[in-house]
């Protein structure tokens, strides 16, 4: 019996994977499929795939030309699979031409002409192209709009920056907006980066067009807007999503289900720093730079909610102030009390310290080393060093892309918010907390 084996994503299932699939099984008399798992397509930069592996499973299986399907997970499983199932023939697509030629040492490699005119992208693009404008005033506006060539299904319609020094990387084929309205008429979504005691007038106005809204967390600096915001989201059918890069990195993600599963035993502690030393922050350019707590505060606050909840019994906050003002903090402290566990951040702007993010358990602790906020690797640590574990999940776009991914992903097909609406507001409530200048001076 002459065993051929195929793999591909299978997203959208089309006429091309088809036509592949029935020229594979001519080509023998038993045809394995491989479909590439979730984890697999995103570290080889395939992120906003559509459908979830069962169901790209069941599409190869409805086609009743596969004998027998597998998944494939990791780097190199092509050469295990080929040994174990006994397989005589590899094929694929033509557009792989050369890149499978490795594969000769094992069995005969075939490379099948692509069909033309059809693909998974193509149709994803079709479908779903979500229109965005950018809001905001610093690079991220270039970051975001050179990230959106990344997922497709999406596209920059327009920006609005009232910062003349804003590169034009990225944006080449958006146009400058000077009117926040009309932005707002020409797009299905909106990227909001302009600084946060802007956001309830912005978001307000979008949510009102029935406009989707990914915002730059802190949502404001006043619960009752927020909350407002959220329950008009809910009213006019829109998405209403914060914009905390680091949490849509995969690193951070499965960190966070790890603690979860009760791997480090139960939480007792969170610490978090974040920390990026600026310029002198008393020169005049220095004006649009974020203060600490809401430059960082944000992101520091994320696994310490995440993981804790929003229910601590005890808070106490405490900042060093730049001379010239009374609204910027160069440093602020933040300590949590929970009934069976504390938390503490540290943010900094005008400080600096090591930027890493420690979760302590009872059976063991978390490490993830600075940038925390940009991980790509974290380690659970035991007392006995030898059952220590590492983890590492490719970063794309730090964190930007998967971002969009997700946003878009929630827009098109009501994908659950990565981070939950209770979590943005107890981070809005504590920005209001220092905001009224309910904190110690140091
Ligand atoms: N394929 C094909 N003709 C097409 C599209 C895909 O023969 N028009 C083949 C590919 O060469 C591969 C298999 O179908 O052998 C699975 O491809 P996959 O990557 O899942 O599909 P694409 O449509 O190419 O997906 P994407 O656009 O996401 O790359």
């Amino acid at each position: 019996m002459k065993k051929v084996i195929t793999y591909g994503t299978y997203d959208l299932l089309h006429y091309g994977h088809i036509r592949l699939l029935q020229r594979a099984k001519a080509l023998g008399d038993y045809l394995i499929v491989g479909v590439t798992s979730d984890d697999f397509d995103i570290s080889r930069g395939k992120i906003n795939v559509q459908q979830s592996l069962m169901e790209r499973i069941e599409a190869v299986r409805a086609t009743g030309l596969a004998d027998k399907i597998v998944i494939e997970q990791y780097e190199g499983q092509k050469i295990d699979d080929i040994q174990k199932y006994g397989v005589d023939i590899f094929t694929v697509g033509s557009d792989w031409v050369g890149v499978f030629d490795y594969l000769k040492e094992y069995c005969e490699v075939v490379y099948l002409d692509r069909t033309k005119g059809v693909s998974s992208t193509e149709i994803r693009s079709k479908e779903n192209a979500l229109r965005f404008g950018l809001v905001g005033d610093t690079d991220v506006i270039n970051k975001f709009a050179i990230e959106c060539r990344n997922v497709n299904g999406t596209e920059v319609t327009g920006y609005l920056s009232l910062n003349p020094m804003l590169g034009k990387e990225g944006l080449e084929g958006a146009a400058a907006y000077t009117s926040f309205e009309d932005l707002v008429h020409d797009c299905d979504a909106l990227y909001i980066r302009s600084h946060p005691t802007k956001h309830y007038e912005q978001i307000k106005y979008a949510l009102g067009q029935k406009k989707h809204v990914l915002y730059e967390s802190p949502l404001t600096l006043n619960h009752a807007q927020a909350k407002e915001l959220f329950e008009m989201a809910d009213r006019n059918g829109c998405i209403l999503y914060a914009g905390i890069k680091t949490a849509y990195s995969t690193a951070y993600a499965r960190m966070i289900l790890m603690a979860k599963t009760g791997k480090i035993g139960d939480i007792v502690s969170v610490d978090a720093v974040c920390t990026s030393l600026e310029d002198d922050l008393t020169k005049p350019e220095m004006q649009h730079v974020w203060n600490s707590i809401t430059a960082w505060g944000p992101t520091a606050m994320l696994p310490v909610f995440q993981l804790l909840g929003t229910e601590c019994v005890e808070k106490h906050i405490v900042s060093r102030l730049l001379p010239t003002g009374d609204d910027f903090d160069t440093f602020t402290k933040i300590d949590w009390t929970y009934p069976n566990a504390v938390a503490s951040i540290k943010v900094g702007k005008g400080v600096k310290a090591e930027g890493q993010l420690i979760i302590g358990g009872t059976k063991g602790y978390i490490y993830v080393p600075a940038p925390w906020w940009k991980t790509d690797y974290f380690e659970v640590r035991f007392e006995n060093p030898a059952h220590n574990k590492r983890f590492f999940y490719q970063l794309e776009g730090e964190g930007i892309r998967g971002m969009i991914a997700s946003f878009v992903g929630s827009v098109t097909r009501n994908k659950l918010a990565y981070i939950r609406e209770k979590v943005s507001l107890e981070i809005v409530r504590t920005m209001e907390e220092w905001h009224s200048g309910n904190f110690t001076r140091i």
